[in-house]
């Protein structure tokens, strides 16, 4: 482990172990003789950025009406691409294709996890996401109204997000894994009048049911009119007679035709809710055209696509950002064949992704270094029974992956000869922004190395200044980009607040960065109260205001500590009520309290969020304005003395945790 055990508070911290890192695998010459990338491009996007992203949007969409302007930043932070140009997001990932003459070309390779499959062609996604949008229509759907999406993995979510997009309503997609109460905190944000969502989707061998969280989601009162139900499992679910409606009775009754409606480029696209430092989860809202650009255009490059003849497969799920923009818009936009999985790596054992792999003959695959380092884990012995010789390009996003999971990608995965793409990014940035390219740049293991073409960054220290090579601090944006974020539903100041304000006029990412000493950028993880568990963004402050809400817990502290596979496991420390304490003491009692309190995260957020350990502490070490030292926490979670603890109201209190922590190991 190196990058991963980069200290969040402090970005100086990993440097050491990055330093250490010297190995380059520069591109072979044949990739780089077919490589859709050129080192020309980097000039060409620096000599004029906008008639570089001008062009790019052009070449890679199709508009109903062409833009004349590019970049509007006069509302700056908001920024407006392409604002008098008109297209339809789902025109571009299906239609235009067929019309193409591609409407025999496979869209989705689709693998339930019980081994059902299904192929759509882009005709059949035509028809599916035309039945779609009439349906969404039929029950009340208008263009700009908000549409929840709470699905499993299978061609419906995929179906339903496009026809969305086809009449222009915003979809939000709340990952199947969060729990009712999340699900309905989204809802009521977002104000959606329409939920689709299944009866369950498969996990581990069994169906896991969804409907039910609906249900009590709306239960605790919203604007919703109706539930689009697809029927995945067949599970047995409660039904609202005049408010659920079957999928397949609704797709089936509504016409196979829909015209596509003409949206304004800057027309939103999307709300996806992430988390932020705060317990309240961030609308992040993304528009049309200029997302849609640079979707396709880091698809295409970054992935190196060859649309005729590639199978892409991205692992991620539809309930992320990863899964919006590259299963949904980038490789349909594209016009690619692409692997959809529904359920886990091990199911029925640890070679599926592999057996997946062998069996569409899968040549880019794109996965999060969590997914690599359990795979490391299991052992070469299951990539070993398959035949990956397909494979040309490797893909890693979520969180920074350290060298050996990046040598093992390549060497067990790839067969040594693949290019590995470190794709930094983030729910706000829609797309990827720093990665080297194949076929152009020698690849560094545990780097992202260089920002994209079109795509300005920085690492800067506490004053805002540009550090030399060879340091480290604070990355950021220096430039509007065409897939940025639009701001945060409903609330324009957080917008500014969170990404806007530390350094005036660029955008902060709550990433620690370095240097190196060719300028290329390793990432160090977050410096702010956001943790990454397996690539999947928590809050801080959203499990401990969980942890609150229980009735035993009078006060609590949530840190992320290293893991070896999940990047960061969460441990919190909980202050249980006296009264609590007083009934307790003696009795056993501690456990259960624990099992429970763990179960009560599950379900106020999800499962996901389940801390690894919950300690029950006497104090919480505390500065003397009262804010809680998450620092020294995480020092203790992680095995570590605590650092510095001059700064505690109490410097007593470290010794009492650390105590308890030894007793309880
Ligand atoms: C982290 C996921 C290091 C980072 C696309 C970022 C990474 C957060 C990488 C965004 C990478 C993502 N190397 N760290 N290649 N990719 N991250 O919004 O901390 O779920 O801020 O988007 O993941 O997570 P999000």
């Amino acid at each position: 482990m190196s990058q991963q055990s980069a200290d969040a508070a402090q970005p100086e911290a990993g440097l050491e172990n990055l330093l250490h890192e010297t190995r380059t695998f520069p591109p072979s010459p044949e990739f780089a003789a077919q490589a859709n990338a050129t080192a020309e491009m980097y000039d060409v996007a620096a000599a004029d950025k906008e008639a570089f992203w001008a062009d790019q949007a052009r070449e890679l969409l199709t508009w109903s009406k062409d833009f004349t302007e590019v970049l509007d930043f006069s509302g700056a932070p908001v920024a407006r691409w392409f604002a008098d140009g008109k297209l339809n997001a789902a025109y571009n990932a299906v239609d235009r294709h067929v019309e193409a003459g591609h409407g025999d070309r496979v869209a989705i390779h689709f693998e339930g996890e019980p081994g059902d499959t299904r192929t759509l062609t882009y005709a059949d996604l035509k028809e599916q996401v035309s039945r779609a949008a009439n349906a969404l229509t039929e029950l009340g759907v208008r263009t700009g109204d908000r549409v929840a999406v709470y699905l499993p993995m299978i061609p419906e979510a995929v179906i339903t997000m496009l026809a969305c997009a086809r009449i222009g309503a915003p979809h939000s997609v709340v990952f199947g894994g969060f729990s009712a109460e999340a699900l309905h905190s989204r809802i009521i944000d977002a104000d959606a009048k329409v939920v689709v969502t299944a009866d369950g989707g498969y996990r581990r061998g069994k169906p896991s049911s969804l409907k039910p969280a609906v249900d009590d989601a709306l239960d605790k009162g919203t604007d919703v009119r109706h539930v689009l139900v697809v029927e995945r499992t067949g599970q047995d679910v409660a039904w609202r007679e005049g408010r659920d409606v079957r999928w397949a009775d609704a797709l089936e009754s509504a016409s196979p035709e829909h015209t596509p409606v003409e949206v304004e480029a800057e027309h939103p696209l999307y709300i996806l809710y992430t988390s932020g430092t705060t317990g309240r989860p961030k609308g992040i809202m993304h528009t049309t055209g200029g997302y849609l650009t640079q979707c396709a255009f880091t698809h295409r490059h970054v992935f190196d696509l060859k649309p005729e003849t590639d199978v892409y497969w991205c692992t991620a799920d539809v309930g992320w950002v990863t899964g919006h923009s590259y299963v949904t818009y980038g490789p349909l936009v594209n016009g690619a064949t692409q692997v959809l999985y529904e359920g886990t790596p091990d199911t029925p054992d640890k070679d599926r992704w592999w057996d997946i792999v062998e069996k569409y003959k899968v040549s880019i695959l794109y996965t999060a270094p969590t997914g690599i380092r359990t795979c490391m884990k299991w052992g070469a012995e299951y990539p070993g029974r398959h035949d990956l010789s397909s494979l040309r390009v490797l893909g890693s996003v979520g969180e920074p992956i350290n060298p050996e999971a990046w040598i093992w990608y390549r060497d067990t995965i790839g067969g040594g000869k693949t290019p590995v793409v470190d794709t930094w990014w983030q729910t706000e940035t829609g797309a990827i922004m720093i990665s080297p390219l194949p076929g152009v740049t020698a690849a560094k293991p545990g780097s992202a190395q260089t920002p994209l073409p079109g795509i300005s960054v920085d690492v800067l220290n506490e004053a805002g200044e540009s550090v030399p090579d060879g340091s480290g601090g604070y990355l950021v944006l220096t430039e509007p980009w065409p897939s940025m974020l639009r701001g945060i539903w409903g609330d324009p100041q957080r917008f500014y607040d969170t990404y806007w304000s530390r350094f005036e006029g660029k955008y902060f990412a709550g990433d620690g960065a370095k240097k190196d000493e060719e300028g290329d950028i390793w990432l160090l993880g977050r410096v702010d109260d956001v943790m990454n568990i397996s690539g999947h963004r928590l809050s801080t402050t959203e499990i401990e205001s969980a942890l609150v809400s229980h009735p035993v817990v009078a006060e609590a502290a949530v840190v992320g500590a290293k893991d070896a596979t999940t990047g960061q496991a969460v441990v919190a420390f909980v202050i249980l009520r006296s009264d609590v304490v007083e009934a307790g003491e003696d009795t056993g009692e501690a456990s259960k309290i624990i099992a429970d309190l763990r179960n009560h995260v599950a379900s106020e957020i999800g499962p996901i969020a389940k801390p690894r350990s919950i300690l029950v502490v006497a104090e919480l070490p505390k500065t003397r304005s009262g804010k809680i030292m998450r620092r020294l926490l995480k020092d203790i979670a992680e095995g570590r003395e605590a650092g510095d603890v001059t700064t505690l109201a109490d410097s007593s209190v470290m010794d009492q945790i650390s105590k308890g922590m030894k007793g309880s190991s």
